[in-house]
C-alpha cells in the first residue's frame, strides 16, 4: 500500500477561549477505512469531528484531506484556504448528525437533492435521477414525498445518509447517529452504515455502541481530555482486559 491517505490531522489544537478541547491530535486515514471514535462525554469527540471538517476553525495544526492541505501552521501562525475551497472540501466529507439536521419544511427527495443542486451546482434532473438511487438503496423509495416529521428518527437518519451520499463524499463524518433513536430504530441505521463498510466507504463515527465498533472497526480511537489517549485495531484495544485501565473501566461503564 502506498497510497496517500484520504486524511492526514497533525497536531491539531482548538480552544474555546481560555479552555483547550483539542491538544495536539493526530490521526490518519487511509482511503477505505472505518475508524471508530469512543471515549467519555466531553472528551472532544464532537469537536474533533467538526474540526476536520471545519464547522469550528481550529486553533493551530494541519489537515491535509485528498491531497488537499487545507490548514497548516506558517511560522506558528495559523492558516486555512479561503471559503470557497473549504465549503468544497467540506462537500466530500459530509456530517451525518445525531439530530438528523434535515429541513423540516423539504420533502424527503427536495432534502436530498439540495447539496447536489445548490452545492454542487448539478441539474435538478440529475440530482434527483441519483436521489431515488440512493434512497431506494437506504429503503427509502416510498417515502420520498414525505416530510420529516412524517418518518420515524430511524428513517430521518436514512435520509440523513442518503443526503450525505448525494454529495458523493470521499469520507463521512458520523457524530453518534444512533444516540437520538428509540432502540428498536437502532439496528436499521447500523445495517446502513455496515453496508456502506462493504462498499469500501471511508468512515469516521463517533459511537457508544461497542459491539458494531468491535465488528466494524478497522480501528478504534479512544479519546479523552482532548487527545487520543490509545488507538489500535478492535482486538488491541478492547481485548480484556485492556491495557490501558482507562478505558477497560470505560469500556465497563459502557456494558451498563
Ligand atoms: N461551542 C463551545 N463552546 C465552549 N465549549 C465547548 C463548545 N463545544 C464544546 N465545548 C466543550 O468542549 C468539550 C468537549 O466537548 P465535545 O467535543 O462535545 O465532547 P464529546 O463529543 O466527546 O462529548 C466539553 O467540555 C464541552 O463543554
Ligand atoms: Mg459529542
Amino acid at each position: 500500500m502506498n497510497a496517500e491517505p484520504i486524511l492526514q490531522i497533525s497536531g491539531l489544537h482548538k480552544a474555546y477561549g481560555d479552555s483547550k478541547i483539542l491538544r495536539g491530535v493526530d490521526l490518519t486515514v487511509q482511503r477505505g477505512e472505518v475508524i471508530f471514535l469512543i471515549g467519555p462525554s466531553g472528551g472532544g469527540k464532537s469537536t474533533l469531528l467538526r474540526c476536520i471538517n471545519f464547522l469550528e476553525t481550529p486553533c493551530a495544526g494541519e489537515i491535509t484531506f485528498t491531497g488537499e492541505r487545507l490548514c497548516h501552521q506558517d511560522n506558528q501562525i495559523y492558516q486555512q484556504v479561503d471559503e470557497s475551497r473549504l465549503r468544497m472540501a467540506r462537500s466530500k466529507m459530509p456530517m451525518v448528525f445525531q439530530q438528523f439536521n434535515l429541513f423540516s419544511n423539504r420533502t424527503v427527495l427536495e432534502n436530498v437533492i439540495e447539496g447536489p443542486v445548490h452545492v454542487l451546482r448539478r441539474p435538478r434532473q440529475e440530482a434527483i435521477a441519483e436521489a431515488r438511487v440512493i434512497l431506494d438503496k437506504v429503503g427509502l423509495s416510498a417515502r420520498l414525498d414525505y416530510y420529516p416529521d412524517q418518518l420515524s428518527g430511524g428513517q430521518r437518519q436514512r435520509v440523513a445518509i442518503a443526503r450525505a451520499l448525494a454529495m458523493k463524499p470521499e469520507l463521512i463524518l458520523f457524530d453518534e447517529p444512533t444516540s437520538a433513536l428509540d432502540p428498536e430504530l437502532v439496528s436499521g441505521v447500523l445495517d446502513t452504515i455496515r453496508q456502506l463498510a462493504q462498499e469500501g466507504m471511508t468512515m469516521i463515527i463517533v459511537t457508544h455502541e461497542m459491539n458494531f465498533a468491535r465488528k466494524l472497526a478497522d480501528r478504534i480511537c479512544f479519546v479523552a481530555d482532548g487527545g487520543i489517549l490509545e488507538s489500535g485495531s478492535p482486538e488491541q484495544l478492547l481485548a480484556t482486559p485492556a491495557r490501558n485501565s482507562r478505558i477497560a473501566s470505560f469500556i465497563q461503564s459502557m456494558q451498563h
